[in-house]
């Protein structure tokens, strides 16, 4: 690469917090956020795309949310038994393929039905990935992988890697966090290694393709060394 050519991530991460405190604010109730909220991932994946990012990994749904109030469980279910399917659409039809990482036996059965039904509407000849983590967790996924390793004999660094829910995506490059805390949550940790992390206080219902462009920008003066 020249040197003043721009670095893009290849793969970019986005935990989208802050839907329930942006529907506070505004005294809606905090489904409002969620429905808000995914309103958001179409323009935001866009713009990523447009940049040329070749995949985004989007926390929609982890494991430690089961634990929310039923009502609010029932109505994050009922969003993505809503709007998954005409979302994932928008993205496919912007040449994306969609896949999804996570424990998605969780989910009722019409909502890994709806599932099934997009991975079939992907297409051939595909150049990006949006990859939907439902029912994700970092620690579970490090644990089933290195299960599945075990089970296929020698546990390596490769055997381990072919029994992560992201096999066959780039590495992570970025993780964008929006909503102001600055952590993980359980976030494709082991992917997270030598990623870039970029936190906001905006609430994900209100991040848009500028700030994510200064991001970019912030990405491209960063020096990653991996270590060395
Ligand atoms: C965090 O905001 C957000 C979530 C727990 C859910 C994110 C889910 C979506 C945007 C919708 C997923 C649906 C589809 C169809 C992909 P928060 O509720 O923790 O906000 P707060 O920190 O302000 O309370």
């Amino acid at each position: 690469m020249k040197s003043d050519e721009a670095k893009i991530p290849r793969h970019v991460g986005i935990i989208m917090d802050g839907n329930g405190r942006w529907a506070t604010r505004r005294m809606l109730p905090r489904t409002a956020g969620h429905r808000a909220g995914v309103k958001n991932i179409t323009p935001v994946v866009s713009a990523a795309f447009d940049v040329g990012v070749e995949c985004v990994t989007l926390y929609a749904f982890s494991t430690e949310n089961r634990g929310r109030d039923k009502a609010e469980v029932d109505a994050l279910i009922d969003l993505i038994r809503k709007r998954l399917k005409p979302m994932t659409r928008e993205l496919i039809a912007r040449g994306a393929h969609v896949v999804f990482s996570g424990d998605t036996s969780y989910f009722p059965d019409d909502v890994q039905q709806i599932m099934s039904e997009i991975a079939a509407e992907n297409v051939d000849g595909y150049e990006k990935t949006v990859n939907i983590a439902l029912d994700y967790g970092g620690r579970e996924e490090i644990v089933r992988a290195a299960k599945l390793a075990s089970e296929s004999g020698e546990v390596t660094a490769q055997s381990f890697e072919r029994g992560l829910y992201t096999y066959g995506l780039p590495d992570l490059d970025m993780i964008v966090r929006t909503g102001g805390e600055k952590r993980l949550s359980n976030f494709l940790l082991y992917q997270a290694a030598y990623a870039e992390l970029f936190f906001t206080d905006t609430l994900w219902p209100d991040f848009g393709g500028e700030e994510l462009a200064e991001m970019f920008c912030q990405y491209n003066k960063r020096t990653r060394r991996f270590g060395k």
